[in-house]
């Protein structure tokens, strides 16, 4: 037996003015997306937007649907688009930002898993990192400097 350990570090920011003036801009349009959320099952409101090297933003918002595992998380959905809108630009950076309805929230909410897997087939795909930030409607941002660093021993195309 051997054992290895896997560190993942993160950056904990108070609020937006200790950030850049894109990342502020990207969460701007994170959080108007976010209005545009369809989420009338979970009150659970996600907003998400990607800076690519041409420039663009692009953004999506969570689309639920009464057969719940047929609707799609907001990172996906702007991850997808830019696939089909942008498909030779590379994602730089990505802001996320979620809430409730139902109570304020605030703390940092981070991708799930199956946006992690989404995300990191698009960081092998580009063979560059993406920088994700993430927040609560309110409270810090968290800050990853890549997509590996949230989903350590991913499995990706190297094991096909
Ligand atoms: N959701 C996202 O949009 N992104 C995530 O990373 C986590 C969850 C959405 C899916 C669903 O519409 C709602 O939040 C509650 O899970």
């Amino acid at each position: 037996m051997k054992l290895f350990k896997v560190e993942a570090v993160f950056e904990e920011f108070d609020n937006l003015k200790g950030l850049p003036l894109d990342i502020q801009n990207l969460f701007k349009q994170a959080d108007l997306v976010r209005k545009n959320a369809y989420a009338p099952y979970s009150k659970f409101l996600v907003g998400c937007s990607l800076l690519l090297d041409n420039g663009e933003v692009v953004s999506g918002s969570n689309q639920e649907n009464a057969s719940y595992p047929s609707g799609l998380c907001a990172e996906r959905t702007a991850i997808y688009f830019a696939g089909a809108t942008y498909p030779k630009a590379n994602i730089v950076k990505m802001a996320i930002i979620a809430g409730s309805t139902k109570q304020i929230t605030d703390t940092p909410i981070p991708p799930c898993g199956a946006c992690r897997q989404t995300i990191s087939e698009y960081e092998f795909k580009q063979e560059k990192p993406i920088e994700i930030y993430f927040k609560g409607e309110k409270g810090s941002v968290i800050y990853s400097k890549s997509l590996a660093n949230l989903l350590p021993l991913s499995f990706n195309k190297n094991a096909l």
